[in-house]
């Protein structure tokens, strides 16, 4: 089986592509920090793969080189993504709208439109897991440009679903909560900025990639056959309160 996982450098594409590594699938981690990328295709054997996911012919050339290298694709995880700052919508710069879209919106329909394309043409099925977020159902102040983002690729992901199901290609996506990874770790350092966080999650805890991972495989095996379409959360219940 061949993987491709976009934000391979970062904490939680990189932690699925190590397990996915692990099960035995030839692994391509793609990324725009070519320094994290190198050193973590290096961890495990894996192709390393610069990637820009805001651009068509970037995403487009990486997709060609994992299928040219390792083989037909099996499995998308498309974990790239970016917050883009933070601030209430009144205050917030344009930019930082622009930014997190162009990553997480424009990125997500870039990248499924090019594997869903390669998985179509290969005639073997597949199975695209996207990294969502819990706040994509849930608002926080200072979070909604990014929340936003997150409910397009909640979206993006149904649409994938139906219409790449006549191929056998499933499209799901998994809603984490706050998870320790260098995305959080600087918010999360100040004990008193992460209190408020740890208190919003009945089960008493931040989460870490170890909790996202074997959701991710799940999803991303022939075990998860007949689920597509849907978001999963995975956030210590933190959407049981409004
Ligand atoms: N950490 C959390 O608390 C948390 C919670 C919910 C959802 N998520 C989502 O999980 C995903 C991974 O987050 P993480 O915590 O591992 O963050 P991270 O910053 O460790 O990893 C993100 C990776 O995406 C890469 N990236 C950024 N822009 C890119 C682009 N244009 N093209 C290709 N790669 C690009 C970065 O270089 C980085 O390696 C993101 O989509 C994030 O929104 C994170």
């Amino acid at each position: 089986m061949v993987a491709l996982v976009t934000g391979g450098a970062g904490g939680i594409g990189g932690a699925i592509a190590t397990a996915l590594a692990g099960r035995g699938h030839r692994v391509a981690v793609a990324d725009v920090d070519l320094v994290g990328l190198a050193r973590k295709a290096e961890e495990f054997g894996g192709l390393a793969v610069e990637m820009d996911v805001r651009d068509p012919e970037s995403v487009r050339t990486g997709v060609a080189k994992t299928i040219a290298e390792l083989g037909p694709l099996d499995v998308l995880v498309h974990a790239a993504g970016v917050v883009g700052g933070a601030g209430p919508l009144l205050s917030l710069p344009v930019e930082s709208m622009d930014a997190v879209l162009a990553v997480n919106v424009r990125g997500t329909f870039l990248i499924t439109q090019a594997v869903g394309e390669a998985m179509v043409a290969a005639r073997r099925g597949g199975s695209i897991v996207h990294i969502s977020s819990a706040g994509s159902f849930q608002p926080t102040v200072g979070l909604g440009h990014y929340e936003a983002t997150k409910a397009a690729m909640n979206a993006l992901t149904r649409s994938a679903a139906l219409e790449l199901a006549p191929h056998g290609i499933r499209v799901n996506a998994v809603a984490p909560g706050p998870v320790e990874t260098p995305l959080t770790a600087a918010a999360m350092a100040d004990p008193a900025a992460r209190a408020p966080w740890v208190e919003r999650i009945p089960l008493g805890r931040l989460a870490n990639t170890d909790d996202l991972v074997p959701t991710v495989l799940l999803l991303a095996s022939l075990e998860a056959r007949h689920i597509t379409g849907t978001v999963l959360p995975i956030d210590g219940g933190q959407l049981l309160r409004g």
